[in-house]
């Protein structure tokens, strides 16, 4: 490219940095899908941009042609469509593996009304979003799996709009995750995308839960944004007779603390959700919210007071029938079904926080979650834009389920590697956590090593600041043999509570054979069989989590034979089918419901 032109690039291309440089607002709107909303989803077109020529085209222009002869490389409005929400890897056959550059284009009608404001919501992009509208830089999102939004009262216009997403899934040593990680890397819009038209002033943010500990006190703030700061709240939960009131300070906050006698504690037995209305002079929001305190003493962990046993699997958010990212409540639905049926009480979201719809459901369901952030295996851990970028998922993914009673553990990572920085590192996301959120529980998925002697010792370190200490073991699978898995012996030197967050092996669902031949069903019926023996020796242990509830589609899966890119340590195929673990498991867990 010539001289000039290159300089002329470069300037236009320093001035679009600039314009898209700005953060994503953190305190989103809670509950936006309780607010007056245009629902964004549907056809979106899509340009793939490998080289980034986008950027440098300014395709968030949108521009058309003016006259015959005016040379523009690009047009939306021929390109082919998306599904949104939709990873684009299950979509278009070219991008299955693809990672890189897609371009967004989305038109729509609106007729802003005065006095009313507007705000633009993701409910996900992976990996790093910028947004525009109308041809305006809104600002940029970093993280493929917690929710982002932007103002955009000014820059809406009467009758059609238009938005457009770089969206860019591409892996970097320095990110969260990092270059490698056993899932599929879906790119895309993967969630809804919502225009909220909301009062000049309005019920921004609240948090409404038991305090930690007491089942007999309510505490909480209410947030609003916009001029108004100071006005009167009435939070009512007519079922419980329940009935706060308080006045917003001059930063639109209001604290609040009440005594509650009459109500029902929920449970994964019995999810009770009481239906809370909050009302500001200028707004109004309702919500389901359940009620329970979570706490440990010594090696118990209490629900509402009372020891339980975490009867959980793992689960990746994918539905194995399409393959690819789930595209509807209902896909989210079957995913926990399939849990129940298992005979769960408790799922681990692994390894980044999944749809918000999980939650919601989860609560409905009786499911007790673990919601986590992909600091995985080998983090940067001396970075500390990567040390914030961690952080900031975090404090998304908690603002976000701050009032899911189905929330009882928020993990700060899964299999990091003891060494300084990296505790470094983790210790400042578990204070971070336990700062933001004192009502729940704080864990990480550890791991466990070797000591020799058969014996598997937890010692990190790490585990003293968490409140639950839970540990990867995979004896019979990466360890050993199935039938060797009952000479091994745990070391656990905590005084907490243990929960083994991951365990199993891997099967090709229909594979029979005998039980020493590696991938057929019968090797890891015996896993389990010997698995739940050991496990099961570790006085302190109050839950587990079998790796995996389905197989589910990994790039580092390379086996033709057995794996054909998918994870097998699935109890069931990705076609639904229960393996033969999967009724060890079941067993397992109808013992363990009698006995807790
Ligand atoms: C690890 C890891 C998982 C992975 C699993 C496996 O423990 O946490 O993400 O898929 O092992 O090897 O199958």
């Amino acid at each position: 490219m010539l001289n000039h032109m290159k300089n002329i690039f470069i300037l236009s291309f320093l001035s679009i940095t600039i314009i898209s440089d700005t953060s994503a607002q953190a305190n989103f709107i809670q509950n936006i899908k309780a607010r007056n909303i245009y629902n964004l989803d549907g056809r979106w077109h899509y340009i793939i941009d490998p080289y980034k020529t986008g950027e440098g085209s300014k395709f968030y222009l949108n521009r058309k042609q003016q006259s015959k002869s005016e040379l523009i490389e690009y047009d939306f409005s021929a390109a082919p469509t998306l599904q949104v929400p939709g990873d684009w890897n299950s979509q278009d056959e070219k991008l299955l593996y693809y990672e890189g550059t897609v371009w967004y284009e989305h038109d729509f009608y609106v007729q802003p009304k005065t006095g009313k404001r507007y705000f633009l919501n993701f409910g996900a992009v992976n990996y790093e979003a910028h947004v525009y509208l109308n041809g305006k830089g809104l600002g940029k999102h970093i993280g493929g799996f917690t929710p982002f939004q932007f103002e955009v009262t000014n820059l809406l216009q009467s009758g059609n709009n238009f938005i457009v997403v770089e969206a860019d899934n591409t892996r970097h040593k320095e990110s969260v995750p990092t270059l490698n990680f056993d899932w599929w890397n879906y790119g895309g819009i993967t969630r809804d995308v919502v225009l909220a038209e909301m009062n000049a002033t309005f019920i921004n943010d609240y948090k409404i839960q038991l305090t930690k500990g007491d089942l007999k006190t309510i505490t909480g703030y209410i947030q609003l944004n916009g001029q108004q700061t100071s006005q009167k709240i009435n939070i009512q939960i007519p079922e419980a007779g329940v009935q706060i009131k308080a006045t917003t300070d001059a930063n639109g906050k209001a604290n609040f603390t009440m005594a509650v006698n009459k109500l029902t504690y929920w449970t994964s037995e019995n999810p009770k959700l009481y239906n809370v209305v909050i009302n500001s002079e200028t707004d109004t929001v309702e919500e389901h919210i359940g009620f329970r305190t979570i706490e440990t003493k010594g090696k118990d962990i209490l629900l509402n007071g009372k020891p339980i046993f975490l009867r959980g699997t793992c689960l990746h958010e994918e539905n194995p029938l399409i393959p690819g990212k789930p595209r509807s409540k209902g896909d989210l639905k079957m995913l926990l079904e399939w849990a129940k049926e298992l005979n769960c009480n408790f799922v681990r979201l692994a390894h980044y926080p999944h749809n918000e719809y999980m939650s919601q459901l989860a609560d409905e369901m009786g499911l007790m979650l673990w919601e986590e952030v992909p600091v995985y295996w080998d983090i940067d851990w001396t970075n500390n834009t990567t040390l914030n970028n961690a952080k900031n998922q975090l404090s998304e993914l908690i603002t976000r389920d701050k009032n899911r009673a189905s929330v009882i553990v928020w993990s700060i990572g899964n299999e990091t590697p003891t060494n300084d920085a990296r505790e470094k590192f983790m210790e400042a996301l578990a204070d971070h956590v336990h700062a933001l959120d004192n009502t729940r529980l704080v864990s990480a998925a550890l791991l466990a090593h070797n000591a020799g002697n058969n014996t598997i010792e937890l010692n990190d370190p790490l585990g003293n600041k968490l409140d639950i200490v839970s540990f990867n073991e995979y004896c019979g699978w990466y360890i050993d043999l199935p039938k060797e898995i009952g000479k091994y012996q745990f070391k656990i030197d905590y005084n907490k509570p243990v929960v083994i967050s991951e365990f199993g092996g891997g099967a090709l669902g229909g594979f029979h054979a005998d039980a020493e031949t590696r991938f057929s069903e019968e090797f890891q019926e015996v896993v389990y069989q010997n698995q739940l023996k050991l496990i099961t020796t570790i006085d302190g242990l109050r839950g587990t989590c079998p790796w995996i509830l389905i197989d589910f589609r990994s790039p580092k899966r390379l086996n033709d034979v057995y794996q054909m890119g998918w994870n097998r340590k699935g109890l069931y195929t990705e076609t639904g089918k229960k393996k033969k673990a999967f009724f060890v498991m079941k067993t397992f867990y109808d013992e363990m419901q009698k006995k807790y």
